[in-house]
């Protein structure tokens, strides 16, 4: 039977990165290599302009029904008024914790195609391969209660809750041993804990799954260290594994050891492997429409899509071939581009992909 696959191409560059990998996609199901079903809908600022919902009840319902999602971008500055519950950004959280989407798999790797358009030294990326394994449906980004309240003095104050319950520690910790037991066996666990309760249980939970993961090495290293690290020696990770706010943060980071965020993608997958597939880089609405955008991002998120949802890795594997051909054919979109090579638009890259699977 075939599988579904929902398209939520979202906002900004969203459409553009999406229709690439759908391309990708049609040309694997012309082939008769793969046999998914695909449907569009709305979410994000595209879906509130519409519906007046950023999740609207129909995207929900189709997404609980599809095998898997592949997702565009949300957001964009006309949205950053409006009320919270609104906004594009509430519709990709309501979708990650509705689906309880909790294990995010952010691999940063180098294709060494690449290693000029790192702002790092090539010696230091050369070889890079590390991933984030991100909790993404507790912690601060859910926490209650939450909100902005006015104090008897008149002053306004935010606040938010930064809380882990232990079992929410636990699968996300058992999600990243056993990736590094199918990698290098090592795992980072990133706290703070020398300042906030909440990552000193993470801290103490983690060194208790590991006992359970004898063959695989745990480190723990603070946040603000782990930030230094990524630029001064890359190469020391493996899989670091991170609450939803630091991960939000550090797998940006990474993500420019690549040469561009353009090039990550990421998988966020509930306990049975049932995944929302994006890019980890945003909206990019200063260059929407242009067709300008990296859609590598998007075609490499599909290929994971097919390695954990779909059941197709060697198709996952002929994609991520043909985009490390296309590279060496020299074709970059702006954002890798450098001396020597060609750059071409979003769509030119998308075709090539296709050629050259
Ligand atoms: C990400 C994004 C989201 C996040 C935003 C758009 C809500 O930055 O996927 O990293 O903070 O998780
Ligand atoms: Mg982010």
């Amino acid at each position: 039977m075939s599988k579904k696959v929902l398209i939520l191409p979202g906002d900004g560059i969203g459409p553009e990165i999406t229709a690439q990998a759908v391309k990708v996609l049609n040309r694997l199901k012309e082939e008769g290599a793969l046999d998914i079903e695909m449907q569009e809908g709305l979410v994000g600022g595209a879906a509130y302009d519409e519906t007046g919902s950023p999740l609207p009840e129909e995207t929900m319902a189709a997404a609980r029904e599809a095998d898997a999602i592949l997702l565009g971008a949300v957001g964009g500055p006309q949205y950053d008024s409006l009320p919270r519950d609104k906004r594009p950004e509430k519709g990709l959280l309501g979708l990650r914790s509705g689906l309880e989407l909790f294990a995010n798999l952010r691999p940063a790797m180098l294709y060494p195609q690449l290693a000029h358009a790192s702002s790092l030294k090539p010696e230091v990326v050369s070889g890079l391969d590390i991933l984030i394994v991100r909790e993404l449906t507790g912690g601060i980004y859910f926490g209650q209660p939450r909100g902005i309240r006015t104090l008897d003095n008149g002053e306004r104050e935010g606040f938010n809750t930064y809380v882990y319950s232990e079992s929410e520690i636990r699968r996300i910790a058992h999600v990243a041993f056993q990736a590094a037991q199918k990698r290098n066996n090592k795992v980072t666990s990133i706290d703070k804990s020398n300042v906030l309760e909440v990552t000193e249980l993470w801290k103490e939970v983690v060194t208790e799954v590991a006992k359970e993961y004898p063959d695989v090495e745990l480190e723990h290293m603070l946040v603000d260290n782990a930030a230094m690290q990524l630029v001064r020696w890359p190469k020391q990770f493996d899989v670091m594994l991170t609450g939803n706010m630091f991960g939000d943060i550090l797998s940006d980071e990474a993500s420019m050891l690549t040469g561009s965020i353009g090039m990550l993608p990421s998988a966020s997958l509930n306990s049975e492997n049932k995944g929302m597939y994006e890019p980890s880089h945003g909206s990019a609405p200063d260059i929407a429409g242009q067709d300008i955008a990296n859609p590598l991002a998007t075609i490499l998120s599909a290929a994971m899509m097919l390695r954990y949802s779909l059941g197709a890795p060697e198709l996952a594997d002929r994609i991520e071939q043909a985009v490390s051909k296309v590279l060496d054919q020299g074709l970059r979109t702006a954002d890798i581009w450098t001396e020597g090579t060609e750059k071409v638009s979003c769509s030119a890259m998308g075709d090539a992909v296709v050629a050259a699977l």
